[in-house]
Formats: structure tokens, C-alpha cells, sequence
């Protein structure tokens, strides 16, 4: 198992990557994924795992001005985290967020954020099992004007 950052100069790679964001969020286009991504440029980083040549997972994190449960100022965010069906309970979603620790920790940050759809129990138990604590439960709300 490899967890490597992203070459996004490798088509392959940015395919590899495209292809699952397309799995963690299936509701939207693939179209509209790439997109995204293409957009968000150098504000998120982006790690990738392979199982030999195999893409299995991945995990995107950023800054985010407030962390929710904090006090420390600006911090680390996981914003996308995904392995594949097959490769789960290997401890590779594990890796892919100790890579993004390692990288919030060189930024000089004290702490890293992370949410899940409230409903996500799978989530819930992972994020508790490699030491995060739950800080709060919120629903979020939209009006048009
Ligand atoms: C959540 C997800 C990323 C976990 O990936 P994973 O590679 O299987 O997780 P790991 O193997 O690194 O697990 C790390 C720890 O979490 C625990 N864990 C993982 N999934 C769990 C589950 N469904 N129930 C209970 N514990 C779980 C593992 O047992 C392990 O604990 P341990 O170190 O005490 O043994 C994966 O299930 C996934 O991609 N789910 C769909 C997308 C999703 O929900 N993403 C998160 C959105 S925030």
C-alpha cells in the first residue's frame, strides 16, 4: 500500500482521483466533479492511495478560518475522505488522514477538523476509533432571496 500526494500534472492520476470522488459523492456528475476540482486548485491538498497500481482511496484537506470545537484559530480540515468497498477495515483511511496530520502539523497547526453527514454511522465510528472527539451535531439551513 502506497499513500503518496497527488501529481496533479499526471492525467492518470487526476482520473484516478476524479473516479472516486465520483464514488464518495455519486449525486453528482463526473463532469461537475472534475470541475470542482479543477477549481479548488492549490486549496486543498490531496493524497492518494494505491494498492500497487490500484487507486483505493483518497483524502482531500485544507484550512479552514474556525475549526468547530476550537479556539485555536485557523486549522487543518479533512474536506473528502474515501476507500473503496473492497479495501476497507485496513487501516488505510487511517494512513490517508496521518498524512494530512503530518502535512496541518508542518503548516504550524494545532488541530484538525473534520464533519459527516449526521446519518454517516460508519464515519462516526472511524473518525472516534483513530482519536477524534465528537464537538457538536448541526443541521444546516438555506434561504433564497
Ligand atoms: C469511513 C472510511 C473512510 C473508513 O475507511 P477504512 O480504510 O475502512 O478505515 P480504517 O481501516 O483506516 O479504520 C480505522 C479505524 O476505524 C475503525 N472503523 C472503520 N470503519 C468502521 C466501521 N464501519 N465501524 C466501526 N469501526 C470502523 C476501524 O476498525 C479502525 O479502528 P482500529 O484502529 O481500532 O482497528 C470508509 O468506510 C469509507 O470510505 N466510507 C464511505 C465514505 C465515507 O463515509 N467517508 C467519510 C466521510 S467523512
Amino acid at each position: 500500500m502506497k499513500i503518496q500526494p497527488i501529481n496533479k500534472d499526471s492525467k492518470a492520476q487526476v482520473d484516478d482521483w476524479i473516479d472516486m470522488r465520483l464514488k464518495l459523492w455519486p449525486e453528482h456528475t463526473r463532469d461537475e466533479l472534475a470541475d470542482e476540482a479543477s477549481q479548488l486548485g492549490d486549496v486543498i491538498q490531496v493524497w492518494l492511495a494505491y494498492n500497487d497500481d490500484q487507486p483505493v482511496g483518497f483524502i482531500e484537506a485544507g484550512t479552514r478560518s474556525v475549526i468547530e470545537g476550537s479556539y485555536d484559530g485557523p486549522g487543518g480540515f479533512v474536506e473528502g475522505l474515501y476507500v473503496g468497498q473492497d479495501y476497507r477495515y485496513h487501516g488505510i483511511a487511517k494512513q490517508l488522514v496521518e498524512a494530512v496530520e503530518a502535512w496541518a502539523k508542518q503548516q504550524g497547526y494545532t488541530v484538525l477538523g473534520s464533519n459527516a453527514e449526521i446519518d454517516n454511522e460508519t464515519s462516526d465510528k472511524f473518525h472516534k476509533a483513530i482519536g477524534f472527539r465528537e464537538v457538536d451535531r448541526t443541521i444546516n439551513y438555506l434561504k433564497d432571496l
